[in-house]
């Protein structure tokens, strides 16, 4: 599949107008990434200046920890679900070329002790970014590799100083129907937002994703900031988030509140536990032909199973 959409190729700087963008030279720049770091080598984009290039994957040779091959650029900006552009995972890129991400703010609020808003250029400076290879496996049962950029989200909270009455990390996605046409859909209770315990959150493995690629990330991914947690189902992964609220209690999500026997709070990768209209065991590997079997916590069992002892994870699915 990755090599079937060539012709199609639609770089961030061709579906966006250039106020509209933070620009890779911007992301490079506010980021600190040097084209030549370390963590960013294998996939470093032309140097800057240069002409914003589409990575190629065949040449890049990444893999996850798993040895799995990074999906294309193109299947991971081309294949999306974004319910505030459309419902449709082709129309996602072409929908969203207009929105809005500069200037940008994200608020951290509620039971912390230093509340912030920051500016996405200070959370790029702030956070040193790093790159993380991570799988994403939605519910649909269709999985991806991506080469994400980002900074874990416990650097953002241990900084606010959560206080000791914080249980859960509330996450919210910008509201602006006038730009996100799937808004205006009264059947979805917007804006979109998601949850997780605060000792997740707090999981290094739990990022906040800023690019992909070694790009900023592009609109129909969650410019300019989203939540990436590898070992859940990419509902829980919410994108262009202005919103991080400490709580007491567990939040409410879009999901859980408009279908919740399909779709918990927990939201764990769990090949054990069915979807209530299909299986879980299997996934499409975007760009593979064949199914491969789903692993528990999408692979990361050693790295997150410790969060879910003595839980039911048929019951807090
Ligand atoms: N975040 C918002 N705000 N709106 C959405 O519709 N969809 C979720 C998640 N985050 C969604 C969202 C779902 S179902 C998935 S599978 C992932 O985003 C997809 O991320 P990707 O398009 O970058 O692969």
């Amino acid at each position: 599949m990755g090599t079937t959409y060539k012709s199609a190729r639609i770089k961030p700087s061709e579906i966006t107008p250039k106020h509209h963008y933070l620009s890779r030279r911007d992301f490079i720049k506010a980021a600190g990434l040097a084209a030549g770091s370390a963590l960013l080598a294998a996939c470093a984009p032309k140097a800057e200046g240069s002409s914003m290039s589409t990575p190629d994957p065949a040449t890049s040779g990444k893999t996850d920890e798993l040895g799995n091959p990074v999906n294309s650029f193109e299947d991971i900006t081309n294949y999306n679900n974004y319910y505030e552009f459309s419902t449709d995972k082709r129309s996602v890129a072409p929908e969203s070329t207009g929105f809005t991400t500069h200037p940008w703010t994200v608020e951290v609020t509620g039971l912390v002790n230093k509340p912030k808003t920051y500016a996405i250029e200070d959370l790029l400076k702030r956070f040193p970014q790093e790159e993380r290879i991570y799988r994403l496996r939605c519910v649909e049962a269709w999985s991806m590799v991506i080469p994400w950029t980002g900074f874990p989200l416990a650097s953002l909270l241990n900084e606010v100083e959560p206080t000791s009455n914080a249980k859960y990390v509330r996450f919210e996605t910008v509201y602006r129907p006038e730009e996100m046409p799937g808004q205006k859909n009264p059947l979805y209770p917007w804006p979109y937002q998601e949850g997780l315990r605060i000792d997740e959150a707090m999981n290094d493995l739990a990022i906040l994703g800023t690019g992909l690629y070694g790009e900023a990330l592009p609109m129909q991914d969650g410019a300019p900031i989203r939540i990436i947690v590898p070992w859940k189902y990419g509902f829980k992964s919410i994108k262009s988030i202005v919103k991080i609220e400490l709580t007491g209690e567990e939040p409410s999500t879009l999901w859980s509140a408009i279908q919740p026997n399909e779709y918990g709070f927990y939201a764990n990768v769990n090949p054990n536990v069915d979807h209530p209209r299909w299986s879980q065991s299997s996934e499409r590997r975007i760009g593979e032909l064949g199914r491969r079997a789903t692993l528990m916590f999408n692979g990361y069992e050693e790295q997150v199973a410790y969060l879910y002892k003595g839980m039911d994870l048929a019951k807090n699915y």
